[in-house]
């Protein structure tokens, strides 16, 4: 018997903020994977080492140490999820950065899946979603349409914890659901190839 695929996801945060609501959505999507979807495995990414995306920096086609050991995780992932706070209608400056370094030649976000969810103000981080998925089409990067998770974190009941941490059972469901969608596009997209 065929043994099943293991999509590898890449998890990525926008926000360098220990307490990160955005990083608590992650980690609890890395919980629930572990506990209770089969054939996924989610890898947290840390995007706070990488310079600023500098083309001076890039000798002969390589790049500086740590950009290259982060395209090389982009490039040995399946598909991304990404968590990203809106920053001024946007999505933020780490997390254009580490796309930038990733999308220099050869685009290594090329043809995978992913999936973005988002915690914030009063639209839950709903515009840097839309911004993200504009750079996906140059990147060729395939989000999933739904469902879609924007998580409302300054409005009642709490959402998390002062250390960041998701404590809201509703939102770890609707999570979930967004990790069984990527999960089965990713395994689609893969069947292509
Ligand atoms: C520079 C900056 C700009 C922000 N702009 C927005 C914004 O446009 N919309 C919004 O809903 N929240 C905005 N916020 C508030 C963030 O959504 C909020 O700080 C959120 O908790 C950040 O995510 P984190 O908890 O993962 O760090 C902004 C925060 C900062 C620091």
């Amino acid at each position: 018997m065929a043994a099943e695929a293991v999509i590898k996801v890449v998890a990525l945060c926008g926000s360098l903020r220990e307490a990160s609501y955005n990083r608590g959505l992650l980690n609890a999507a890395m919980e629930i994977c572990k506990d209770s979807i089969k054939g996924m495995e989610i890898e947290y990414v840390d995007l706070s080492l990488l310079p600023f995306t500098n083309e001076d920096l890039e000798v002969n086609g390589t790049y500086p140490g740590e950009v290259e050991v982060f395209r090389k995780k982009i490039e040995e992932a399946d598909c991304f999820l990404f968590a990203s706070p809106e920053y001024n209608y946007s999505v933020t400056a780490p997390l254009k950065n580490a796309i930038d370094w990733a999308s220099r030649p050869p685009n290594v976000w090329a043809d995978k899946s992913a999936a973005i969810v988002s915690a914030g103000g009063n639209f839950g981080g709903g515009r840097a979603h839309y911004h993200l998925r504009q750079i996906g089409i140059y990147i060729d990067l395939h989000f999933i349409n739904k469902p879609e998770l924007f998580v409302f974190a300054f409005e009642s009941p709490p959402k998390f914890d002062s250390n960041g941490v998701l404590i809201h059972e509703e939102t770890k469901h609707k999570l979930r659901s967004v990790l069984l969608a990527l999960q089965a596009f990713a395994l689609r997209l893969k069947s292509q190839v």
